[in-house]
């Protein structure tokens, strides 16, 4: 399916244990996304667990203190920077728990996915992170939650779903017996939407001039 030769490359960002990102360099390990390798790994926290998982990967770590940049868009351009000298065709947002401004928008613009753990565009948006989206859910009554992956814009959980899992919620359930079961959801969900979409950016070049009018 991939008709170019050159590893496609992705960028992962992540803040905290990694997981997903585990399972996405998984999947790259197991040929379920083929001709695809992670270029980088980026952390704002020294200490996240998904760095070490990369680095005993082999795989080239950085980790940016935000302390060191004077806001946002400096933080976002020092990122930026990073990305290309990786030379990363498509940044995984992983567990990142900073809001992407501008800088890394436009660089990177229709190239940046994120996964978030509920149906979007329910639960979402800023400050719906962690155990705060499955308790949410439960106080709502819902009788299923899930995940998505979706396209990452200026507005926080709003871009393009760009594919879905679902779970059942059951009579007894806790905010973190479903986050359990919704974040095995997620590792089987990411790596399937970035080798969709791979195929699909991959399939549309040489009849586009670029990757990000591949999608929607
Ligand atoms: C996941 O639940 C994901 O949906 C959310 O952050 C969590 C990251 O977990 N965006 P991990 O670091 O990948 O284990």
């Amino acid at each position: 399916m991939m008709s170019r030769l050159a590893p496609y490359r992705l960028g992962v960002l992540l803040s905290g244990r990694g997981s997903n990102f585990a399972a996405i360099q998984a999947a790259i390990e197991a040929g379920e996304i083929p001709n695809t390798q992670v270029g980088v790994v980026i952390s704002n926290h020294a200490q996240a667990g998904g760095l070490q998982l990369a680095t005993n990967k082999g795989i080239p770590t950085v980790a940016l203190d935000k302390q060191a940049f004077e806001n946002r868009m400096a933080f976002d351009a020092a990122l930026v920077d990073i990305l290309q000298q990786h030379h990363i065709d498509l940044v995984i947002l992983a567990g990142y728990d900073r809001i992407i401004s501008a800088p890394l928008l436009a660089a990177y613009e229709r190239r940046i996915l994120n996964i978030h753990p509920s149906l979007l565009p329910a639960y979402g948006g800023k400050g719906m992170v962690g155990l705060k989206v499955h308790q949410a859910v439960l106080a709502q009554g819902e009788r299923e939650s899930g995940c998505s992956v979706h396209l990452v814009t200026a507005v926080v959980d709003d871009g393009p779903v760009l594919g879905q899992s679902r779970v059942a919620i059951t009579a007894n359930e806790t905010p973190e017996s479903l986050a359990a079961k919704v974040l095995m959801q997620e590792h089987q969900l990411y790596p399937q939407v970035i080798r969709q979409y791979i195929e699909t950016v991959l399939s549309q070049e040489g009849k586009t001039d670029s990757h990000d009018k591949a999608l929607i």
